[in-house]
């Protein structure tokens, strides 16, 4: 019951379905991404900190066959949308939202020399939107590497991300920074990535314990103006780096801090205290991990979730509900840890919690959250699964 509703082979076969339905033929190339929860380093990647994300087993897949001229006709199966785009020029943002994210893709190919050919190009996704998992960076990441197909051209796995990301930064306008598409390219099955969002260095870490499963738990909740108030964090900590003399908050310490508090307003301290502390959560995070001390683990998503609440200002009533059941829950009721993952104000909590407990954890998660909300979690569980990959398709 709390399994992702689809695996891949089943994502993929509803787009062929979808692309053969809408365009009468089929699709040449498929290539699906997937999203990702957060274990714990949040709003530390465009601070050149730490992130401990892995992918999850859910994906969006995109297909494509030739087009007609240097014409692409794209679809959107899962929202119902179509846009148009012309190959054969600068690709510039439109107006549809979700259509700018691949035309961000599109433009980073042209950027890179590449004669974007004519397309008829299906996407479907069964990630849910503005929830925290990424589907922007899943949607980006399969568009990328479907084109790598298309192209018969590989990319730099690094070199992939940060394209994907310039795209939503530049022509989707988030500034967002390089976890979600450096995991949704690079996730590996049965493992988390930690990623030194300065260097880019990554390592690949075991989190194949049978015994313990990422829960992850959706509000319902999708907040409005969250991209001015991820921009206004983001200003806050670059003006916080500046008066402290760094480049980044990565290189600040508490001491500095706490020496800085007369020449910085005191809501630039406590966003830049986040920053630093949970920086030293997320390392101390993956040494527990390492070790397999789940307890200790979990205290740490704890306090993460306090300093986004407390400090940082992402949080929002329903994820702290959340939070806080789970912590009623506690370790007897089979519950490690839990805290709000992604960018915030609103989405989703992500939980490590007692395989053999997940079933008893979820209904007693989503009967209080219920209670005290009026509103029904979305709960599943999620595997460490791997990134973006080039789908075979059978000879027509
Ligand atoms: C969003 C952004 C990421 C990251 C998180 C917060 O998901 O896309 O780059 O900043 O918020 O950790």
């Amino acid at each position: 019951m709390l399994r992702a509703p689809m695996d891949l082979p089943g994502a993929h076969d509803r787009a062929l379905r979808a692309f053969r339905a809408r365009f009468g033929a089929e699709p040449r190339w498929s290539a699906a991404a997937p999203g990702r929860v957060n274990i714990i380093g949040e709003h530390t990647d465009y601070n050149g900190g730490f992130v401990l994300p892995m992918a999850i087993d859910r994906y969006t897949v995109a297909v494509a066959g030739p087009g007609a001229g240097r014409r692409i006709r794209l679809v959107s199966a899962n929202l119902g949308l179509e846009d148009e785009i012309a190959a054969d020029a600068p690709i510039s943002r439109g107006e549809q939202g979700w259509a700018n994210y691949v035309r961000g893709v599109l433009l980073g190919f042209q950027r890179l020399g590449v004669d974007v050919p004519g397309l008829d190009l299906l996407i479907d996704s069964d990630l849910p939107i503005g929830s925290g998992l990424s589907s922007s960076a899943a949607l980006e990441v399969a568009v990328a590497t479907l084109l790598e197909a298309v192209i018969d051209r590989t990319l730099d796995p690094a070199q992939k991300a940060l394209l994907c990301q310039r795209a939503e930064n530049e022509i989707a306008g988030m500034p967002c920074g390089i976890m979600d598409q450096f995991v949704s390219v690079m996730g590996r099955e049965g493992h988390l990535l930690l990623l030194d969002c300065r260097s880019q260095e990554t390592a690949h870490v075991p989190m194949a314990d049978p015994s313990v499963s990422v829960l992850i738990a959706n509000t319902g909740v999708q907040r409005e103006l969250v991209v001015g108030e991820f921009a206004r964090r983001r200003a806050c900590c670059e003006e916080a780096a500046c008066a402290l003399g760094v480049d980044t908050l990565r290189d600040a310490t508490l001491e500095w801090l706490e020496a800085a508090r007369d020449r910085l307003p005191e809501l630039a301290v406590r966003r830049a205290r986040h920053v630093v502390t949970e920086d030293a959560r997320t390392l101390e995070a993956t040494r527990m991990i390492r070790q397999g001390r789940w307890p200790a683990a979990g205290q740490l998503m704890y306090a993460s979730h306090a300093s986004l609440r407390d400090d940082f200002e992402v949080s929002c009533r329903e994820l702290d509900v959340l939070v806080e059941i789970s912590r009623a829950l506690g370790e007897a009721g089979g519950v490690y840890g839990c805290r709000m993952t992604g960018g915030g104000f609103g989405g989703c909590t992500v939980s490590l919690v007692k395989t053999a407990e997940v079933e008893a954890v979820a209904s007693a998660l989503q009967s209080a959250y219920r209670r005290e909300t009026g509103l029904d979690a979305a709960v599943f569980i999620s595997r460490p699964a791997a990134g973006a990959t080039i789908l075979g398709l059978e000879p027509s």
